[in-house]
């Protein structure tokens, strides 16, 4: 019998990682991610029911709870994930929403598979919500879930939050499937966006593809229902890594790896999953230019790039590997000296500490992605650095610059721009840094995950005020 509750979370991943316990039998691991942190609190105090897949294909999984949090596993099929996940959510839908940096790929078999497992996810959420219960879907993957649930549950609050951007009428227009996912999106009472070009994209399309009548951010259907669209630009549990920075293990750590790096002047950091999105290739090798140029020596500076392993079966995932590898490789090679290579290149993935360390330790946080939602790491970065130190050089396309103003903005596809930006940092004198940082620091600690999550739900209640049960306390 699976839990019942007034209010639900369905995304795509479970909150926990499936692994091997010391006697070897399976159990599970909370995730990481900032979604988690953002929403535990809210969960407990609403006895709240987390929907998701638990990775792998591990079949007729019953709900569980772990760490008091209930949880509903979504079982795929091998087909499934290579048709719903690695097809058309990140071969297709990933790259179209991320300004074409990479060539999608439109499969009709992929799209089918897709809408089956929206259906299995809706079906889920249909058993568990209870009356007037508010249903809070994420991301990309699900897209045509908010619509599904409209037609089984009418009496649902549904709200769906988009945690990538949302693109161009332009490039979404490419979609096969382009108003199928517009009106699923429509099911929703509040419909949540990075930035508001994101929402306006949305509302622009839904005007141009659907028919709808539009003003501002509300869209009015047919049926008398409006669909509000609008953007809450997410973020970290700043308190929390501000407080793991300060641990006594992590300083510890962050003295040790600046260490092992042969204690160079500045350290230059880039922390990402390995996406072709992610800019790693402009940076790398800018930092490496500005060494052939003499503009900085091995022996004062090093780069470490961690590139978090990532949907590495999808082809394009391993394309960029190699290119990323290929250039470390010849970077090293051509530029570094014995016990001295000018990348220290790290294909892994760390808890939250090592994360924490690493910004303690590093001088200069690079973050260049062509494209991103909003980019996390750029704002723990400066939840880090509690002294006001330190340096972020960010990219304009990351939703983060548009809080970030004081990082050094670039342009990631000017190498020269970000080479000048590097350089720029590198010399930047402790009271500049520290003005910047200062700002930037007051921006993370005001608008947290958890002001994100509540404005999100406070949304909802006023877009969707009928006489549902009240808003999620
Ligand atoms: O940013 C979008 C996102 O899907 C996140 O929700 C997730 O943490 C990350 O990308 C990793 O993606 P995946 O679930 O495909 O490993």
């Amino acid at each position: 019998m699976p839990p019942s509750s007034q209010l639900v979370i369905v995304a795509n991943r479970l909150p926990v990682d499936r692994v091997e316990l010391p006697d070897g039998s399976p159990g599970w691991r909370r995730s990481p991610g900032g979604l988690v942190s953002a929403l535990d609190p809210v969960m407990r105090r609403n006895d709240g029911v987390w929907i998701g897949w638990p990775g792998g294909t591990e079949q007729d999984l019953e709900p569980f709870e772990d760490d008091g949090l209930k949880l509903v596993p979504v079982s795929l099929s091998a087909d499934e994930v290579e048709e719903f996940y690695e097809g058309l959510s990140n071969a297709t839908l990933w790259p179209i929403y991320h300004d074409v940096i990479a060539k999608p790929e439109f499969h009709r078999e992929w799209w089918d598979s897709y809408v089956t497992v929206n259906r299995r996810f809706a079906e889920k959420a249909v058993q568990v919500a209870e009356e007037g219960a508010t249903v809070w879907v994420h991301d990309y993957q699900l897209q045509l879930v908010p619509a599904m649930l409209r037609e089984m549950r009418p009496d649902l609050r549904i709200g769906f939050y988009l945690h990538i951007p949302f693109p161009p009428a332009e490039l979404f227009a490419q979609l096969p499937w382009r108003r199928q996912i517009l009106e699923g999106l429509l099911g929703a009472d509040l419909v949540g966006f990075q930035m508001a070009g994101g929402a306006q994209n949305f509302v622009r399309l839904v005007r141009q593809r659907v028919g709808h009548k539009t003003h501002r951010d509300l869209v009015y259907l047919p049926d008398g229902r409006t669909v509000r669209a609008a953007a809450f630009p997410i973020s970290i549990d700043t308190e929390g890594y501000e407080a793991l920075a300060r641990e006594e293990s992590v300083l510890d750590r962050a003295e040790e790896i600046r260490s092992a790096v042969g204690s160079p002047r500045k350290v230059f950091l880039g922390v990402d999953r390995l996406d072709y999105t992610k800019g790693i290739h402009a940076r790398l090798r800018a930092f490496a230019e500005l060494i052939q140029d003499g503009e900085i020596d091995v022996d004062d500076a090093v780069f470490v790039q961690v590139a978090t392993p990532s949907r590495e079966r999808v082809e394009q995932y391993r394309i960029l590997r190699e290119e990323i590898e290929r250039l470390v490789g010849h970077v090293n090679g051509d530029l570094g000296r014995i016990g001295r290579p000018a990348i220290h290149y790290l294909h892994s993935s760390y808890p939250r500490e090592e994360m924490a360390a690493l910004y303690r330790a590093a001088d200069i946080m690079v973050v260049t992605p062509y494209r991103d939602g909003m980019n996390l790491v750029a704002k723990e970065y400066v939840a880090c650095r509690y002294d006001d130190d330190g340096a972020l050089v960010l990219s304009e396309f990351a939703g983060a610059a548009d809080e970030l103003r004081q990082a050094w903005l670039v342009n990631p596809y000017d190498i020269n721009g970000v080479k000048a930006a590097l350089l720029d940092a590198y010399h930047a004198s402790e009271k500049d840094a520290a003005r910047r940082m200062k700002a930037m620091r007051k921006t993370v600690r005001k608008h947290d995950v958890s002001a994100w999550a509540t404005r999100f739900l406070d949304g909802l209640s006023d877009v969707s005020p009928h006489e549902k049960s009240p808003r999620p306390a």
